[in-house]
């Protein structure tokens, strides 16, 4: 499964803190934004990762990630040179995405909570993996119909009168199909190549599968400049209750076996005196039956 982070656009609803930097670098609490999705990548035991943003950003990104070679992952980019629609992500990506399966996240979505993505990216088996998240106002996103059984019958993108208190996360498995997918798709009347229009395709094929994430999942939105500080505010509360840090892609790569402990303590080693660095170096100084958990 190769990994894509959409992490462009033009972060208008952020100006001006989105002149010098993009929202995806923005800092969400103690992290860059994209700390956040590219965890939840490698949660799901995703270890190749297209990271796709405008010209202007996309070194930014490059400085602050690398290769990934650091948390045993590897991270390629690719510019996209207008926003023309989150479903662009497949032609831009097509090379990258080769013959196999791939998963899309947005760079200014965050998920929180125990979703099992790894077992869902693992047990995958073709067609679409959407996510269904219920929010009070599903007017601002892409809205899932439902029939009087539950089954998925229909998916709009921002309907004036929505369907169902369901909308689609930024979260999107897909087979290898969608690249001929996104080939055929044509701009929609802003423009852009719509993601819910690739979602509706596989949806009548019969081929889309709707997981719906319970509320115990905590799916934020940091488009605007109250819901930023919304997120800021959750991940704050959290961890100063736990003392852990969510979305840390050390600990996480730690985790997942992407290094082991000797590259840890490397990591740690070359990062400046402060709060993120004492974090990681008092983590796992206790003992923790649970200790990767
Ligand atoms: O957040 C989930 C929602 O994302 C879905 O429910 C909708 O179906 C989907 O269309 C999308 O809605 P948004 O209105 O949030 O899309 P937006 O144009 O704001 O783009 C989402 C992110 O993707 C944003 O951070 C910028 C980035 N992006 C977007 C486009 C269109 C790109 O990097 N390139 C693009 O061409």
């Amino acid at each position: 499964m190769k990994g894509i982070i959409l992490a462009g656009g033009a972060g208008s609803r952020l100006y001006p803190i989105s002149l010098t930097a993009s929202k995806q670098l923005q800092p969400v609490y103690d992290k860059p934004m994209i700390y956040y999705p590219l965890s939840s990548l490698m949660i799901g035991g995703i270890k190749d990762i297209l990271l796709i943003s405008t010209p202007q950003d996309l070194p930014r990104f490059e400085a602050l990630l690398g290769t990934g070679e650091k948390w045993g992952i590897n991270i390629s980019y690719k510019v996209q040179e207008k926003p023309e629609g989150i479903a662009q992500a497949f032609l831009l990506g097509k090379e990258f995405i080769g013959d196999d399966n791939v998963t899309l996240i947005l760079g200014d979505n965050i998920f929180y909570g125990n979703m099992q993505l790894a077992s869902i990216v693992e047990t995958f088996s073709g067609g679409g993996l959407i996510f269904g998240y219920y929010v009070k106002d599903p007017e601002r996103y892409g809205v899932v119909e439902f029939d009087s059984s539950g089954k998925v019958v229909g998916i709009e993108e921002k309907p004036a009168a929505p369907k169902s208190n369901y909308c689609v996360p930024g979260l999107y498995i897909y087979d290898n199909s969608v690249i001929e997918v996104a080939e055929k798709l044509k701009a929609s009347e802003r423009g852009e190549l719509e993601i819910t229009d690739v979602n509706v395709h596989y949806l009548n094929e019969k081929k889309l599968n709707v997981n719906i994430l319970r509320r115990g999942i905590a799916w934020l939105d940091t488009g605007t400049h109250s819901s930023l500080l919304e997120a800021s505010d959750f991940i704050a509360t959290i961890q100063a209750r736990q003392g852990l840090k969510i979305s840390c892609p050390e600990e996480i790569a730690f985790h997942m076996n992407f290094i082991d402990k000797e590259q840890l303590d490397d990591l740690i080693k070359e990062m400046p005196e402060g709060e993120y660095r004492l974090y990681l170096e008092e983590r796992y100084k206790r003992q923790d039956p649970f200790e990767k958990h």
